[in-house]
């Protein structure tokens, strides 16, 4: 079924606006339990050994304290596999500094945190190991448990190539350790009665944390209820359970009726809440003097943690943007003993597409063409791994179309060529591509009321990015009934099972079952339509694309950025980005744009601010708050832009969207760094591009 757009399409005002601007929107640590008790966690000093005594004697005697929980009487739980860092108070380990190792239950979040402080710990240090180098001889290729793709490729022979090839080039780029910090922290409150559990928790996926929780405590499944109504931002830090819904799982357990809460305090969130890892990325290439590439090998090295295997895949974006006779791709880990990265907005294509579409830049250079005519010339007819015709395809057209409106055409390419009062300007470009990824599994319900309203049930989820309202209008067009006659109820596992907010497949996924539950619907109500006396109720489950393996389906783009670099002091500014997309549909144009320019802005915080730094004595991260680790705010971002063409495509699903949650993010650091070699002629490989590096 293709669904016809009537609603889709047109700009709607978030339905859950009002009640946020209101401030009553509720969120997981807001709910109004009855007497909640508090949690704050006891943190490890010491990055890797063993806890060989603790002493929680004046912390559990202060007045209000509950209960001190540690590994000794901590209730067991099993540990899923693959996820180590569940692995709260079962043992005397510790993996990393900042480890949750102990945790204080009291009436107030402030005696908590006292009698937290009063915990006293000794442990048998052990030598630790936490800084990644490009020259690590501890590199593994990862198991194909956390590849959710292909990450060896190899198409002829590179090697020969790439030492006969008129043009080559051979660099490596690398990218800072990034934290999602969302403004809502992660929140957790739980309760554990004789009735069952009931978790709020600001997540990315209900249905998810209750298949974890379930599975960690024995539970029934029935008997969890996981709600999340409103979550104040993720970037991909709230798809899995966290550490601290688990410390809290384990305070609720021993407080019984009794509601816990807790939240991570921003200087936690650096520890418990996920990361994007460093990165180090080779790219060789070997191309004939026209630009037209010859030979594309790309490796790439990220770190994870000695408690869970994360790959960051840089190189899966290779494998889609640009035609190469011979292609290889390299995707390694190392471990060491730090917290366990995740998946941050657009992981692995956004830092693989810093590296790739920073040595297009430096190939065009090296050939002497114009970097948005290198990039046509190395446009593949097919998909250069799969061999797969694309589902829709318009990077070129997103170049055109930015030059156009970028003025490139009166682009002197010439380095250091602009200097305006002491300020050096330049321009950059650069290509963004995501997968259009649609995930399966998901349910759906659909009731018709005699009034003609309906109401669509999922248990999806709204990060605050607005799917909410782009859901909705799904529901209305596969309906074919006005927007206000649709009540869609979202965040609670008491409705129909639903994957995760992540990877840019929300409306796809929840759409496509949404659609489905709505054309089973109509078929039910027949040509008359008139929806009987008792209603009529419909549950769907997710059709599988079949399209899906006869095309490869991407989403494009095309990023622009100028900048001015201080002749003197080396600061860079950026007072204009554009990014122009092809995104599929465009389901609402304001809750889109809002995406895009969110995803851009981020991109600009990655090329010039963004960087957890690690001190290697101890461990932990040292700028671990947002006026240290400085993340891009109002005064660092100047006029952005965000264009996106009309695209139809009927392959991807049946709304034809390709989701635009993460593609704003994918190409903009490059584009500023390519402006930045354009302003200055200093090439930058090295995120983030701090004033330090180019005077
Ligand atoms: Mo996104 S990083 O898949 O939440």
């Amino acid at each position: 079924m293709t669904v016809t757009a009537r609603a889709m399409g047109e700009v709607i005002d978030r339905i859950d606006g009002p009640d946020k601007v209101r401030g009553v929107a509720r969120y997981a640590f807001e709910q109004p339990l009855d007497h909640p008790a508090y949690l704050y966690p006891v943190q490890s000093t010491i990055a890797r050994g063993r806890i060989i005594g603790i002493d929680c004697r004046s912390a559990s005697s202060t007045p209000g304290v509950l209960m001190v929980l540690n590994q000794y009487n901590a209730p067991r739980t099993n540990i899923p596999a693959g996820q180590g860092e569940l692995n709260i108070l079962q043992s005397d380990r510790v993996a990393f500094r900042n480890q949750f190792v102990a945790g204080v239950i009291a009436e107030t979040s402030e005696i908590a945190r006292h009698a937290a402080s009063l915990v006293r710990l000794e442990y048998q240090e052990e030598p630790h190991d936490v800084e990644l180098h490009g020259d690590r001889d501890d590199f593994w290729v990862p198991s194909a448990a956390s590849a959710q793709f292909p990450m060896e490729l190899d198409k002829g022979d590179v090697d020969a190539v790439l030492t006969s090839a008129p043009v080559r080039l051979d660099r490596v780029y690398t990218t800072a350790r990034q934290y999602h910090n969302p403004l809502e922290p992660h929140t957790t409150a739980a309760l554990w009665s004789e009735d069952g559990l009931t978790l709020y928790v600001s997540t990315q996926g209900v249905s998810g944390i209750r298949d974890v929780v379930t599975a960690l405590f024995g539970l029934d499944p029935g008997r969890v209820r996981v709600v999340s109504s409103n979550v104040g931002g993720a970037f991909g830090s709230k798809v899995h359970a966290n550490p601290d819904v688990v410390l809290t799982l384990l305070a609720a357990r021993m407080v019984p009726n009794r509601p816990v809460k807790f939240a991570l305090t921003r200087q936690q969130m650096f520890s418990q809440a996920g990361y994007r890892p460093p990165t180090v990325q080779r790219l060789q290439i070997g191309a004939e003097r026209d630009g037209r590439i010859m030979a594309f090998s790309h490796s790439s090295t990220s770190a994870t943690s000695k408690l869970v295997e994360y790959a960051e895949h840089c190189t899966r974006p290779t494998a889609t943007i640009y035609a190469a006779p011979n292609l290889r791709t390299r995707q390694l880990v190392t471990s060491l003993d730090v917290p366990t990265p995740c998946i941050m907005r657009a992981p692995g294509d956004c830092p693989g597409m810093f590296a790739i579409e920073c040595a297009m830049d430096e190939l065009a250079v090296e050939c002497g063409i114009d970097p948005i005519e290198l990039r046509i010339r190395n446009e593949p007819e097919i998909h250069p791994a799969s061999g797969l015709p694309f589902s829709s395809r318009n990077l070129i057209g997103c170049l055109q179309e930015g030059a156009q409106r970028f003025d490139w055409e009166h682009r002197d390419p010439k380095p250091r060529a602009r200097n305006e009062l002491g300020w050096l300007v330049g321009t950059g470009v650069a290509a963004s591509t995501y997968h259009a990824l649609q995930q399966s599994g998901s349910m759906a319900t659909i009731r018709a009321d005699p009034d003609g309203r309906y109401t669509v049930l999922i248990a999806a989820a709204d990060m605050g990015t607005g799917t909410w309202t782009a859901l909705t209008q799904v529901a209305a067009d596969a309906l074919g009934v006005p927007v206000g006659s649709v009540d869609l109820r979202i965040g609670d596992t008491a409705y129909p099972n639903a994957s995760s907010a992540g990877g840019s497949s929300g409306i796809a996924s929840w759409g496509a079952v949404i659609c489905e539950a709505a054309g089973q619907l109509r078929d039910r109500l027949g040509r008359g339509g008139s929806i009987p006396r008792q209603g009529l109720e419909v549950t769907a489950r997710m059709p599988e694309n079949r399209y899906a393996s006869q095309y490869a389906l991407h989403s494009f783009g095309a990023q622009f950025a100028e900048v001015r670099v201080n002749a003197e002091t080396g600061e860079v500014r950026v007072p204009r980005l554009l990014g122009v997309f092809a995104a599929g549909r465009i389901v609402n144009p304001k809750t889109a744009r809002s995406q895009l320019l969110g995803g851009m802005t981020m991109g600009l915080s990655m090329a010039l601010h963004e960087e957890g730094v690690l001190d290697p004595r101890f461990g932990h991260v040292v700028n671990q708050d947002l006026a240290t680790y400085h993340v891009s705010s109002n005064a660092d971002v100047g006029d952005v832009e965000v264009h996106c063409l009309d695209e139809d495509d009927p392959y991807v699903n049946p709304m034809g969207t390709k989701g635009v949650g993460e593609l704003g993010i994918v190409g903009t650091a490059a584009a500023i760094a390519n402006a930045v070699y354009h302003a200055t002629g200093v090439r930058i490989r090295d995120l983030p591009i701090t004033l330090d590096k180019l005077v």
